[in-house]
């Protein structure tokens, strides 16, 4: 169920919708930089779990909209379907689990009694979970007096409020709380309970989150009512739960650093790249640097000095060979020059560049072999290239020593593309 061999240093739960993923940021600017800070520093010995309301379904069509991570566990339709690696393995066991006292039929018999009932899209009806929209002011007492009926008909469930407008009928003993307990539980027989956890969320289906014992818990700023007063109502004095006060994934940073989880800084915030160099040395921050220089040169963000790009060029072996997708071989001098004349060509283009997935392995007293999703944005259009890379270790960085890339996602070129790495 875990790609790590030990213990994760930190596994962090998140939820999505106004949580990882700001709907009111057009540029996704938090969530950028919460990657990046993910891919360099926490990638290789943590764990991140996205544990949304969402079906499978509108859990894809948001990973298409929106530069989401790959998440080692993906919780699904609160907490009633869970999903690991990147091949989303289900956990039938746990779906298994959620049948007892549970009769979809018999909860679509009792709530098709409430008019004020509005049957959410077909996609978000699942085997544990029926959905409705109901009104705010309404909610309470159709709460109240649904959870009655379906008792006095011999089931066990559980009524969710959220957002203000969402009603999600589930088993007792789902949502996502149950499952993070159930996942912690699994870790614990493997014996590689996480060191720290956290779980983040927005509203109210996040509230059993915060209940779990142990866990750090952040609600970000733009939380909603429901999940505030639930908070004031049952967890007030609990230190290990703050109320950020910043939006969605940049709350999630701000949470790290307060209960000093690791590091919460991103490497987007940093001016100077090259400043955080000596303190981290690991592939998956070599990595991101790079691309984050490159980001930088191309959008034309940093002035164009010939020092910013010596820098950069430093880091390549002279005799290096870059593998193009199309195939086609080119060494790194020719490539380091068409990046050094790339500058500001994508300026004012939305041009965003980000990475998913970075594993390294080390093959060698000093060498080591990474791989990881490259992802290029620039307006509407994105694209994304599995790419290899050799690195040689030195007292004081990297080398890159070879790159190979291929298309992903069905993408393919006409033509050569460009050189750019
Ligand atoms: C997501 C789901 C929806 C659910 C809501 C609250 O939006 O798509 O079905 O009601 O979360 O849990
Ligand atoms: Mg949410």
């Amino acid at each position: 169920m875990n790609r790590l061999n030990c213990a994760a240093r930190l596994m962090l739960v998140s939820d999505l919708d106004y949580t990882m993923v700001d709907h009111d940021d057009p540029h996704n600017g938090a969530l950028h930089r919460f990657n990046s800070l993910w891919e360099a520093y926490y990638r290789h010995d943590s764990l991140l779990v996205f544990s949304t309301g969402r079906s499978p379904t509108s859990y894809t069509k948001l990973r298409n909209e929106k530069p989401l991570l790959t998440p080692d566990i993906t919780v699904m339709s609160v907490g009633t379907e869970i999903a690991y690696g990147d091949s989303m393995v289900p956990d039938y066991d746990w779906e298994r689990s959620l049948n007892h006292k549970w009769d979809r039929e018999i909860v679509t018999d009792e709530t098709a009694k409430f008019p004020e009932l509005v049957f959410q899209s077909e996609t978000e009806q699942r085997p544990h979970k029926v959905s409705f929209f109901v009104d705010k002011a309404k909610a309470p007492q159709i709460i109240n007096l649904l959870q009655a009926r379906l008792v006095a008909r011999g089931l066990d469930i559980k009524i969710i409020y959220s957002g203000g407008e969402a009603l999600d009928v589930l088993p007792r003993g789902a949502g996502k709380g149950q499952a993070l307990a159930y996942l912690l539980k699994k870790f614990q027989a493997d014996d590689k309970y996480p060191i720290n956890t956290l779980v983040c969320g927005d509203s109210g289906n996040d509230a059993e989150l915060f209940t779990v014992p142990g866990v750090y818990g952040v609600m970000v700023s733009n939380a909603q009512e429901e999940l505030l007063e639930w908070h004031a109502q049952n967890a007030k004095n609990n230190e290990n739960i703050i109320h950020a006060s910043e939006r969605c994934a940049a709350g999630i940073m701000q949470a790290i650093g307060h209960f000093d989880l690791g590091p919460s800084s991103s490497p987007r915030d940093a001016i100077d790249l090259s400043q955080c160099m000596t303190e981290n040395m690991n592939p998956g921050f070599e990595i991101v640097k790079f691309y984050l220089s490159c980001e930088r040169w191309r959008r034309g963000d940093v002035t164009k000095s010939g020092d910013f790009f010596q820098n950069l060029k430093s880091h390549f072996h002279p005799s290096g060979i870059f593998v193009h997708p199309s195939g086609v071989q080119k060494c790194f001098d020719e490539c380091l020059t068409a990046l050094e004349n790339s500058y500001g060509n994508e300026k004012g283009c939305g041009f965003w560049l980000w990475l998913d997935r970075i594993s390294s392995a080390q093959i060698g007293s000093d060498t080591w072999l990474v791989k990881f999703d490259k992802w290029e944005q620039s307006g509407e259009e994105r694209r994304c290239c599995l790419t290899t890379v050799l690195l040689n270790s030195k007292a004081d960085g990297y080398t890159w020593m070879h790159i190979h890339q291929t298309w992903m996602n069905g993408y393919t070129a006409d033509g050569p593309g460009n050189w750019l790495f």
